[in-house]
């Protein structure tokens, strides 16, 4: 399986914004195949989890507030080369640095709150797809 899933979230300024249809869109144009998907929202403690490896980055606390500000999409998505194809789609960090037509240079209004989160390697993709989907829940 490693190789060919990324995990994503449309996080919750994107959601607010109304941009969860066109962002969906823009991943299926993409290539991606989405196998598994839910809208939740995540308490402060699963947030502050699922980002556990920033918990000594000088951002962390407004991360961990804002992912758990609203409601979110978690999503699987299948394609060959999932992880970096993914990250590409999805645009640099900062979305001032997001090349034209990425999905954080349409939607995202800063470096904080970015529009989405992609995983960035295949041990990760397959540690956040885990966080929040069972195998059962998961329709390779
Ligand atoms: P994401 O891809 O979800 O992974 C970690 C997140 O930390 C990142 O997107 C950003 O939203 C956030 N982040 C990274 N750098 C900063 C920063 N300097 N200030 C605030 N948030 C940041």
């Amino acid at each position: 399986m490693a190789g060919n899933i990324t995990f994503t979230m449309i996080k919750p300024d994107a959601v607010k914004n109304g941009h969860i249809g066109a962002i969906l869109n823009k991943m299926n144009e993409g290539g991606f195949k989405i196998v598994a998907m839910k809208y939740t929202r995540l308490s402060k403690e699963k947030a502050g989890e699922f980002y556990e490896v920033h918990k000594e980055r000088p951002f962390y606390g407004e991360l961990v507030d804002f992912m758990s500000s609203g409601p979110i999409v978690a999503a699987v998505l299948q394609k060959d080369n999932a992880v970096e194809d993914f990250r590409t789609l999805i645009g640099a960090t900062n979305p001032a640095e997001a090349a034209e037509g990425t999905i954080r240079a349409l939607y995202a209004t800063s470096i904080g709150e970015n529009a989405v989160h992609g995983a960035d390697s295949d041990e990760n993709a397959l540690r956040e797809a885990n966080f929040h989907f069972s195998g059962t829940d998961m329709y390779m």
